[in-house]
């Protein structure tokens, strides 16, 4: 068996997410040892949800190849995430690849929860992550990661900040910056200042992904926040009842306006379980980030339930995909966060459309 032939009999295997040919990606990589051809693949994003679909193909295009040689076949997974800066004119964060914003039509309905989540996730995967807290309004990252109100330092040469590291992700927030309960009084202006710094003169390091947890509503504040910020890609936050949904096919117009791919919606207290009885009651009704993800072309990236292990984590510092990552809720996070990470990474390699920047995953 040459690596020619291996070539050769890998030559049609796509990327089922992307339908990109593997090789002409260099995505795939093979190598020939004594009795066993291995083969190195750099998948697109972290917690790939298609790597069984992936692993399947690409066994069936060598297995009988290796098969007539005598060798096994050993594919060793690794992580390589495009990016594609929203806009090239804000690329204030060269080593940044995504910066993935977590928005909502209005507050409380756990825009922070899953951001936290999504980010923690994400670094279980593999990914290199930071966050960072843009709720001048209600910056609660820092208490969901159980971190003390100041951590930030400066660089040696005092020129740069440096982020406090949770867990070991890069975390800024503007509660670390002011005293509790006293960021809603910061005149714009200030606050402007500030998170243009959290971009320009914060050392992020290289990140795959920067989440941003982004103020609630769609006004002009948050409307001037989010151009400040080259988002790629939002996730939208709501609650499935009809009300909720108005608020947040506001926030859709917003990042269209901004010309954001919106990347999917997350429905959160979609539904409750009884842990006594096992009993499911839709408390909020049912069905609305469905039709939020239907009605904008994107994809619904998950339905997470209310649960008290979800709020005990925000209460606690240790988020419930570190706390319980095996239990339901924590597997419905990261499979939001795997699916969040996959459509940014098909954006980075088909690009979105301008004209239906809605439609992306349509
Ligand atoms: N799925 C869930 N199950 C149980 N509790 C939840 C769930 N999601 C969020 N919560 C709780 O609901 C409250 C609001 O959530 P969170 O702070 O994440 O919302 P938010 O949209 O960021 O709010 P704000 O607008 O105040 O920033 C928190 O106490 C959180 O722990
Ligand atoms: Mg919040």
């Amino acid at each position: 068996m040459t690596l020619d032939e291996v070539r050769a009999a890998l030559a049609g295997v796509r990327d089922p997410a992307t339908g990109r040919e593997l090789l002409a990606d260099n995505r795939a990589e093979p190598r020939l040892s004594p009795g066993e051809l291995v083969l190195g693949i750099d998948l697109i994003s972290p917690g790939y949800p298609l790597r069984a679909e992936l692993d399947a193909a690409v066994r069936a295009a060598l297995e009988p190849l290796c098969g007539a040689a005598g060798h096994t076949l050993r594919i060793e997974y690794g992580l390589r995430v495009p990016s594609k800066p929203a806009r090239q004119d804000l690329n204030r964060l060269p080593t940044v690849k995504n910066i993935l914003a977590v928005a909502a039509g209005k507050g409380g309905v756990g825009k922070s929860t899953i951001s936290v989540n999504v980010a923690m996730a994400l670094k279980q995967f593999g990914a290199r992550v930071g966050l960072l807290d843009a709720d001048i309004y209600g910056p609660s990252v820092p208490k969901m990661l159980g971190a003390p109100a100041r951590e930030t330092t400066t660089t040696a040469d005092g020129n740069r900040i440096q982020p406090a590291i949770f867990r070991g992700i890069p975390v800024m927030s503007v509660a670390f910056f002011v005293e509790p309960g006293n960021a809603v009084v910061w005149r714009g202006p200030m606050i402007h200042k500030l998170l243009k710094q959290f971009l320009e003169d914060v050392e992020w390091g290289e990140l795959d992904y920067l989440v941003v947890d982004l103020p609630p509503g769609t006004g002009d504040a948050q409307l001037s926040l989010a151009q400040l910020i080259p988002i790629t890609g939002s996730i939208l936050v709501t609650t499935p009842q009809e009300v909720a949904l108005l608020d947040v096919r506001r926030a859709a117009n917003m990042f269209s306006k901004l010309e954001v791919p919106v990347i999917g919606v997350v429905e959160n207290m979609s539904h409750y379980t009884c842990p006594a009885c096992g009993h499911h009651d839709n408390i909020f009704s049912s069905g609305g980030g469905k039709a939020l993800a239907h009605d904008l072309g994107v994809e619904l990236l998950g339905q997470i339930p209310i649960d008290n292990r979800i709020s005990f984590g925000g209460e606690s510092g240790i988020p419930v995909v570190e706390a319980h990552p095996t239990g339901e809720h924590a597997v419905a996070l990261a499979q939001v966060a795997a699916r969040a990470a996959l459509a940014l990474s098909k954006l980075s390699a088909t690009g979105p459309k301008r004209s239906s920047l809605l439609r992306t995953l349509s």
